[in-house]
């Protein structure tokens, strides 16, 4: 490094960020990636954001209200920011995320407070740009890199992920090539980019090596991930679980969010064969009428779903399934939405996320006609999610007296107690003498709480 950068990282060694995380787990792993960037440029973490000198807010376009609720932020940061002015002490605000890719330079219009706006392709270059706006210049940076982000952001610490805990995520596919139609993340995280194997595995080993059990592979198309096995041949999803299942110390993997459509033999096997591989799947449909899930563009019908979900019980019998549903798409009627039940009844659920349809700029669902009624929206959603809660309770409750492994993650908010997790993700709660947090024990389900499970140990 010359000594002049090496001089101004210097000065930069008490400066704090705080970073706030909206939206999706991907969102998530980026804040912590940042936050790893701008360490290296001098920056520690802090919760207290009225201590910050710069402030991020990592952001959501998926549904306008996590959108608008950015907006609502930036007001309040605008009187933190003049406040702090007035002790004589700058604070950098930034927007990041996918509202910053979707909005751009519009989000500096709107927002007083804004002195930057770096899209997720970019986040490599973040510790630059903090440097440009630091100087007064308002700086935004949506270009997608011609580089891989991922080459140039620095490893994750192993101190540092050692703090975060015993679980971790890890972005192995990032964009979309599917273009639903309700669907915004095609236009603000990009096309699907796989990373490399190479990447991959060296990412899990260093995870593993700072003392993480269980690692999320996530994309927002995950199962759509490929890359080139150290062979030269073609891997797919199925081929790395087997691969990063060898990692010692690693003793479970998850990934979400997962396409139907790309649900391979491979994959399916790796389900069958894998007791590594946690037995739930989040596996969105959106919509149990063919009609509908033509018009998303979602390309099959709800036949198929159904038929992937019976091959993948074959496979592992004890697989949850998890999804997500869209109620009010333009031109639902309510046989759609009752088709919609019908998938519900017929799959069974652990858990599922439900939403309202979102009418998203510059997606085609939102220039369609037979938009749906506010009203009619609310009174569908609450049909469906009275029905989803009815089967996680006959879920969780058909688990009372089973033994299962459960990995210690944290201790409980009782004295005495820690934090598990089961292996279909709920929180597992146990006496402290189960075990470390990171030990993955047996423990004997008791009872249910509202949304986790009490145990005992065996
Ligand atoms: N409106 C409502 N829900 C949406 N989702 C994605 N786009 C929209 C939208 N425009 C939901 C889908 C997706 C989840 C992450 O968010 O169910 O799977
Ligand atoms: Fe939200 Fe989608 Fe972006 Fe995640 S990828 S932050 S869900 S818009």
């Amino acid at each position: 490094m010359p000594a002049g950068e090496a001089a101004a990282a210097g000065a930069d060694a008490a400066r704090k960020v705080f970073i706030k995380t909206y939206g999706c787990q991907m969102n998530v792993y980026d804040s912590q990636r940042m936050n790893d960037a701008l360490a290296a440029d001098g920056y520690s973490a802090t919760e207290t954001i009225e201590d910050a000198d710069l402030v991020l807010l990592n952001t959501c376009h998926i549904r306008e209200k996590a959108a608008e609720k950015v907006y609502s932020e930036l007001g309040r940061l605008n009187k933190l920011k003049a406040e702090r002015a007035a002790r004589g002490r700058e604070m950098v605000v930034g927007v990041t995320g996918c509202v910053a890719q979707a909005e751009g330079r519009e989000i500096i219009r709107r927002s007083a407070a804004v002195d930057l706006v770096v899209g997720p392709q970019t986040y490599h270059r973040l510790p630059e740009v903090v440097r440009k706006a630091r100087g007064g210049h308002k700086v935004v940076e949506t270009e997608y890199a011609l580089e891989d982000k991922f080459e140039h952001l620095p490893a994750p610490r192993k101190a540092e992920v050692a703090r975060r805990g015993v679980t971790a995520f890890l972005t192995v596919q990032e964009g979309c090539d599917k273009f639903c139609t309700f669907c915004v993340v095609p236009y603000t995280r990009g096309s699907e980019v796989s990373r490399s194997v190479a990447q991959i595995v060296a990412e899990a080993e260093r995870l593993a090596e700072a003392g993480v059990r269980e690692v999320t592979l996530l994309g927002q198309n995950v199962n759509a991930w490929h890359g080139e096995g150290p062979d030269g041949s073609e891997w797919g999803l199925g081929r790395l679980l087997y691969r990063l299942a060898e990692i010692p110390g690693l003793a479970r993997l998850r990934y979400t969010t997962s396409h139907p459509r790309d649900m391979d033999d491979e994959l399916i096997a790796a389900h069958r064969d894998l007791a590594v591989l946690m037995p739930y799947l989040h596996l969105p449909v959106q919509s149990g009428s063919d009609r509908i899930l033509k018009a998303m563009n979602r390309k099959h019908t709800a036949k198929d779903y159904l038929r992937l979900i019976d091959r993948i019980r074959a496979a592992r019998p004890d697989i949850a399934m998890s999804g997500d549903f869209i109620v009010g798409f333009p031109g639902e009627t309510d046989a759609d939405f009752e088709a919609t039940l019908a998938i519900i009844r017929a799959t069974n659920y652990a858990s599922a996320y439900s939403f309202k349809y979102s009418p998203r700029p510059g997606t085609p669902g939102a220039e369609m006609g037979g938009h749906v009624e506010e009203k009619v929206k609310d009174e569908r959603l609450q049909r469906l999610q009275a029905l989803i809660t009815e089967q996680q309770h006959v879920f969780a409750n058909g688990l009372v007296g089973r033994t299962m492994s459960t990995l210690i993650e944290k201790p409980g908010r009782e004295p005495g107690q820690v934090v598990g997790r089961s292996p279909w993700l709920q929180p597992v709660i146990v006496d402290e003498k189960a075990g470390e947090i990171g030990d993955i024990v047996d423990v004997r389900i008791t009872k249910t709480g509202t949304n986790s499970l009490f145990a005992e140990t065996v």
